[in-house]
């Protein structure tokens, strides 16, 4: 137990036992969130209704590959901006299971921030050019570890079992059983290490021709199989409206399906962004089957989608995100009037309670893999019992050439092609794919082959 979760228990036990003081007790129960669970298609907090209202923190992109969240220097001036904001909701891409989080997150918890983590980081994720040998038991000890360093956080809301891993060519469907494999595992790590129940699912690329495949393979089959909701990154919201950018057709396309879905990106930059996806977000037109999203994103990267600069920090490099904070306008202010002015709605607002399995999806030009998912490698199977052990952080000798200790499944179950099918080259005319910063899984795994190292 380190020091801030100590003084927290003290204090939540100071207020119940030592002479009650007015504030004492408001205090202890403001670091107190109340996690997040799912029903049917919704997300609840207690018994209301919630609705991810959030922002995707990444300071230094994801070439950085920085845990913003290990480092309180780095975390608390964001917090102030985050409140500032009104936002209730924070993904973060890379943490390290090494370090600890307790001042971070605890601070994020005193300002109602729910934090949303990529389990998988560069070194430790599946490799969409070999799944089957990076799907092992390395890289499942760093997804477990990270399971571990985060569990005991009450404002810890879910994970994500892989990000953009299935693209747009047809063959790197291939890589969705063994991103939903670890999916599975991650379930049955958080069920059997005892923890409470922390909601795990996928967040797939703005990729048309297998978005619907991708929702509902991940919600098919059994319900150790299942995922606990589903997320997608969208741009396709530019000086637009609910119909021009096409969010009626993703609401009527995902118009009873049995998890709650949420964006994990959102916001278009080549318009003047006033951030009206939140209008629509919170609207009746998509609340029965949407619940909030996530906007993309805080710092100002490359790419050019930040709403803060971070400049001059002490050592001067993309590593070191310390540096004075900006706020951009009028996009910063503009995100701040789009909170206030659009509000979560009250009460259900259109949420079934059904959960519901999908139909796994059939094969076509466009999804070539099976529906039958690999064993978890054996050696794997001693962490559920002895938990993970110390996580690899983000420099270790990474996973994804250690194919010893892969999973016995064939890697091609019968029924499935042999992933040389046709590909696809569609896409949503304004997702920003080209420049996107999210792509670590393959971007990453061609620089280190190109590089001939595996340091970043
Ligand atoms: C997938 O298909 C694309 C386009 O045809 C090709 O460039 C890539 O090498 C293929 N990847 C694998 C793993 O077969
Ligand atoms: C909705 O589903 C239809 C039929 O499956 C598909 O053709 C269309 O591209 C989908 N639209 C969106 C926006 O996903
Ligand atoms: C709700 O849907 C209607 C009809 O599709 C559309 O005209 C309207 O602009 C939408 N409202 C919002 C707030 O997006």
């Amino acid at each position: 137990m380190k020091t801030t979760t100590v003084l927290s228990a003290l204090a939540a036990a100071a207020a119940v036992n030592a002479t009650p003081t007015a504030t004492l007790p408001l205090k202890a129960r403001q670091t107190e969130l109340e996690p997040i669970t799912a029903t049917g298609n919704a997300f609840y907090k207690g018994k209301e209704r919630f609705f991810v209202r959030g922002i995707d923190y990444q300071p230094g992109g994801a070439a950085a590959n920085v845990d913003p969240l290990a480092d309180p220097e780095v975390c608390k001036p964001d917090i102030e901006k985050f409140k500032k904001l009104g936002i209730n909701t924070i993904r973060v891409y890379s943490t390290d299971n090494s370090k600890d989080h307790d001042e971070c997150m605890n601070e994020l918890a005193k300002a109602g921030i729910y934090v949303v983590l990529d389990a998988n980081n560069p070194l430790y994720s599946i490799n969409r050019d070999d799944p089957h040998t990076s799907y092992n038991a390395i890289y499942l000890q760093s997804v477990f570890a990270t399971i571990d360093a985060f569990a005991k956080y009450p404002n810890t809301m879910a994970f994500f079992s892989g990000n953009e891993v299935i693209h747009d060519h047809a063959n790197t469907t291939l890589t969705a059983r063994y991103v939903k494999a670890t999916d599975r595992d991650m379930r049955r790590y958080i069920k059997e290490r005892k923890y409470r129940k922390m909601l795990v699912g996928y967040s797939a690329a703005d990729v048309t021709e297998n978005r619907l495949q991708t929702a509902d393979y991940f919600n098919c089959g059994t319900d150790e199989e299942r995922s606990d909701f589903f997320a997608f990154n969208d741009y396709s919201w530019c000086t637009s409206n609910f119909v021009e950018s096409g969010w009626d057709k993703k609401v009527k396309n995902f118009t009873g399906y049995g998890l709650p879905i949420f964006l994990s990106e959102y916001g278009c930059n080549h318009n003047v962004r006033d951030f009206g996806e939140l209008e629509a977000l919170m609207h009746p037109n998509m609340t029965s089957v949407y619940s909030g999203g996530l906007m993309y994103e805080y710092t100002m990267e490359p790419n050019e989608y930040g709403i803060v600069k971070i400049e001059g920090g002490d050592k001067g490099n993309r590593f070191d995100q310390t540096g004075k904070r900006t706020e951009l306008q009028p996009e910063f202010n503009n995100l701040i009037k789009a909170m206030k002015e659009f509000p979560a709605p009250k009460g259900l607002a259109g949420a079934s309670t059904e959960n519901k399995a999908s139909k796994c999806p059939e094969n076509n030009d466009h999804w070539i893999v099976s529906s039958v998912l690999p064993e978890i490698p054996e050696e794997a199977l001693v962490y559920f019992k002895e938990g993970a052990g110390k996580g690899p952080g983000l420099n270790g000798k990474g996973s994804q050439w250690a194919g010893h200790v892969a999973s016995k499944s064939p890697s091609n179950p019968e029924g499935a092609t042999d992933g040389s099918g046709s590909d696809s080259s569609g896409k949503d005319s304004a997702a920003p794919r080209g420049s996107s910063p999210m792509l670590f899984v393959s971007g990453l795994v061609t620089l280190v082959t190109l590089a001939g190292a595996i340091a970043l």
